[in-house]
C-alpha cells in the first residue's frame, strides 16, 4: 500500500520524505490555507520533495474553469495530480484531463456510486473521505470495502486506485491495508504514530540497559 502525506506543510513533508517511506502528497484548499503559503510556490516545492503524485486541487466549480486551472496545475511539475471534486463538472473535467494524460484525483467521495462514475471517467485515484463519514455515525471503512469490491469486478476497465482520505488514525491505515486499498493519505502525525508502541520503547530500554551492563561497545 502506498503512503501519501496529507498536508501542505513543506517542512513536515521534507522531514517524512527523508525516511523513504512517503510515496506522494495530497493537498486541498483548506490545507493550503492552513499552511499560509502561496499555492503554486508550495506546490512546486512539494513536487520536488517526493517522487510520486502530488495532488493539487482546482478551485473552479464549472467545467471550463476546472480545465483551465487543471491544465495550469499540471504544468507545475511532472508528478502533479490534478484534484477535482466529485461533481458532474468534476467528472467531465476528469475525463478530459485523463484523456490528455494528466493524473487525476477525484475527491470528496462519500458513496460507492460516485466512485463508480469516477473510475468510468478515468480517474487515477478516488478519494473517499472515511473520517468524515465516521463523524456522522456512518461506517467510513465500509465504503472502502464496497469500492474495492466493485473495482475488483472490472479489472480490465476500472483502473482507478482507491486512495483512502480523511484518515484520522492508525486504525484507518491498518483497516485500509486489510481491505486492499491502494493508497492511504494521512496527516504527518498519523504516519509517525504508525511506528509507535509503548512495548517497543520498553523493550528497547531493557535491551540497552542489559547491554550497558556488559561494558562492551560495538564501535
Ligand atoms: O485529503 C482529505 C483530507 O484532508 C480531509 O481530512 O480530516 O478534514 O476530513 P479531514
Amino acid at each position: 500500500m502506498k503512503f501519501f502525506i496529507d498536508t501542505a506543510d513543506v517542512a513536515e513533508i521534507a522531514d517524512l520524505a527523508s525516511s523513504g517511506l512517503v510515496d506522494g502528497v495530497t493537498t486541498n484548499p483548506s490545507l493550503i490555507a492552513k499552511s499560509g503559503r502561496n499555492f503554486l510556490e508550495a506546490g512546486r516545492e512539494i513536487c520536488a520533495l517526493v517522487p510520486g503524485p502530488v495532488s493539487a486541487e482546482v478551485t473552479a466549480v464549472h467545467l471550463d474553469g476546472m480545465l483551465a486551472e487543471g491544465r495550469k496545475l499540471a504544468k507545475l511539475a511532472p508528478n502533479v495530480c490534478v484534484k477535482l471534486p466529485l461533481t458532474w463538472d468534476g467528472l467531465k473535467a476528469c475525463r478530459a484531463l485523463a484523456d490528455e494524460g494528466t493524473l487525476v484525483n477525484v475527491t470528496l467521495c462519500f458513496q460507492a456510486g460516485q466512485a463508480l462514475l469516477a473510475a468510468k471517467a478515468g480517474a487515477t485515484f478516488i478519494s473517499p473521505f472515511v473520517g468524515r463519514l465516521d463523524d456522522i455515525g456512518q461506517e467510513g471503512m465500509q465504503l472502502i470495502s464496497d469500492i474495492v469490491e466493485i473495482y475488483r469486478n472490472y479489472p480490465a476497465t476500472l483502473r482507478t486506485e482507491v486512495l483512502v482520505a480523511s484518515a484520522r488514525g492508525v486504525n484507518h491505515v491498518i483497516e485500509a491495508a486489510r481491505l486492499g486499498a491502494h493508497v492511504v493519505t494521512v496527516p504527518p502525525k498519523v504516519l509517525r504514530d504508525l511506528a509507535l508502541h509503548p512495548m517497543t520503547d520498553k523493550g528497547l530500554a531493557a535491551f540497552l540497559k542489559d547491554w550497558e551492563a556488559t561494558g562492551q561497545r560495538i564501535l
